[in-house]
């Protein structure tokens, strides 16, 4: 789903409500790696929220994550930095291929999820990716490989 599809969240007045939300939402899903039905119900509470209001804030912001993923996510960039240096197609289908998923999806044991984002903010070190938290640039298919096979070792 690309930003545009994306509809704005409800609005929510007070600014520092506002960061409180997003701040919770990071720390819920920092426990179980997404965000559980659960943990919008207690951030919801806690924050005297609707469960609404909740989920479609964490919706709109790519950042979190409403389904299980691999113990690596790997988001592959498509932005036009990338595309431009041949890079966001090629590696796509590279990772694609080499771990038997399709974009959007996770291996059969859980280890790896594939998924295609827009600017990762590091467009000087375009063909980007990042794994979890760890942002990877200037990366050839070499690397990319090798980068797996350390991870499906780990
Ligand atoms: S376009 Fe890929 S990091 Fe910016």
């Amino acid at each position: 789903m690309n930003i545009a599809e994306r509809s704005l969240p409800p609005a929510i007045e007070d600014p520092r409500e506002r960061a409180m939300l997003l701040a919770a939402l990071y720390l819920a899903q920092e426990q179980n790696g997404w965000l559980t039905p659960e943990a919008i119900r207690r951030v919801a509470r806690r924050l005297k929220l609707s469960e609404g209001q909740v989920r479609s804030t964490a919706s709109f912001y790519t950042m979190f994550r409403l389904e299980p993923r691999g113990r690596y996510h790997i988001q592959v960039c498509e932005g036009l930095s990338c595309y431009l240096v041949d890079g966001a197609e090629t590696i796509i289908e590279h990772v694609a291929r080499k771990l038997k998923i399709r974009p959007g999806e996770t291996t059969p044991d859980g280890r790896f999820s594939l998924e295609i984002v827009q600017c990762l903010a590091a467009c000087d070190m375009a063909p980007a990716l990042k794994v979890n938290d760890e942002l990877y640039g200037n990366m050839s298919l070499a690397e990319i490989d090798a980068l797996i096979e350390r991870l499906a070792q780990s």
